[in-house]
């Protein structure tokens, strides 16, 4: 197990209340293996992946669980610990990249950082040239044009898509182990998606990654991944290998995802869900989905159901399989 998760909850803190977020979150992937996470805006998505990363905002909190990545527990990490894990095994990116790249420094600097920390501790001490023959490589790799421009560059001189991408080949050269992607296209046009999802899916077969992909297109999650969990309001619903999802999906509120994405089911119109996420300062005490889901009964509103497991792939959090 390359990395599992248990009973994570995330809180963000403000002078007059708490979001509770994340409420008992638990997760795992396998070594080499392609995790898709779905649920609507909102739902936490970001806020788990940048837990895994120890990247939260100040005011996020983690009030309890456990984080084991590849036999250490993430939580109990000293900040150089933590450093190096960024540099060289798990690479993220992030739904918006100016959050990923330092400001005050150039490309060039962030971007041979990283790629020095990876040859030295592959035992090899680069030159400058070699550095800079690596990040030609890399920017051609995700298509970036000009990249004697880019690499003296600061990241505010950049287009937004230029950004993109930059952050992309950064995070892709520091994942050697695990690729955290949140939503890594929604800010690329259209001709350019496509080729850096096939440099994903090359990279991850090539290095035998393991990869956490976080997105609405619910398409691209079902073409690249293996296994998929469900987040809704902080909670995990479900989680199955990823055709089992997508064709038999059990939880009232996987079924209603699916359906309201009009090209991946077979009903036809998206209608949406009704109703909307629940307030975060005082989330309903039993099953966070039970005030919008048809099926609600008594028990739901009062206690959270727990896991229950339909067969060796498919968990459910729901008691209409109790
Ligand atoms: N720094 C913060 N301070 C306070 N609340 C926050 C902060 N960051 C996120 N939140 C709240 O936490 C909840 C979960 O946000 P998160 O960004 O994790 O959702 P998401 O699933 O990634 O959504 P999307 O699909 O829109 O990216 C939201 O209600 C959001 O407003
Ligand atoms: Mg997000």
């Amino acid at each position: 197990m390359l990395l599992e998760i248990d009973n994570l909850y995330v809180n963000y803190k403000s002078y007059w209340y708490t979001l509770k977020v994340l409420n008992g979150v638990w997760l795992k992937v396998e070594k080499g293996e392609r995790v898709g996470i779905i649920g609507e805006s909102g739902s936490g998505k970001t806020t788990l992946l940048k837990t895994i990363l120890r990247v939260l905002p100040q005011n996020g909190i983690i009030s309890k669980g456990e984080i084991r990545y590849d036999g250490r527990n993430i939580l109990k990490l000293s900040d150089s610990e933590l450093a190096k894990i960024r540099r060289k095994e798990i690479g993220m990116i992030f739904q918006d990249p100016m959050a990923a790249l330092n400001p005050v420094f150039k490309i060039r600097d962030q971007l041979y950082d990283i790629l020095k920390y990876k040859m030295t501790t592959e035992g090899h001490n680069p030159s400058s040239k070699e550095l800079y023959e690596e990040s030609l490589r890399i920017f051609n790799d995700v298509r970036l044009p000009d990249p004697d421009r880019v690499l003296e560059s600061y990241p505010f001189q950049l287009s937004g898509g230029m950004r993109q991408r930059v952050m992309i080949a950064m995070a892709l050269a520091s994942a050697g182990k695990l690729l955290l992607a949140d939503e890594p296209t929604t800010n690329l046009d259209v001709t350019i998606q496509d080729q850096i999802l096939k440099l994903i899916h090359r990279l991850v077969v090539e290095k035998n990654l393991s990869i956490i992909l976080v997105s609405h297109a619910l398409g691209m999650v079902y073409q690249m991944t293996d296994k998929v969990y469900v987040l809704y309001a902080g909670d995990i619903m479900e989680e199955a290998e990823t055709r089992k999802m997508f064709n038999k999906p059990k939880h009232p509120y996987t079924q209603l995802l699916i359906a309201s994405t009009p090209r991946l089911s077979s009903v036809g119109v998206g209608e949406g869900i009704r109703g909307k996420l629940p307030d975060y300062r005082n989330p309903p005490a039993g099953c966070r989905f039970a005030p919008r889901c048809p099926y609600v009964m008594d028990k739901c509103i009062n206690t959270k159901p727990s896991r229950i497991q339909l067969s060796a792939e498919h968990t459910v959090s729901c008691y209409l399989y109790d």
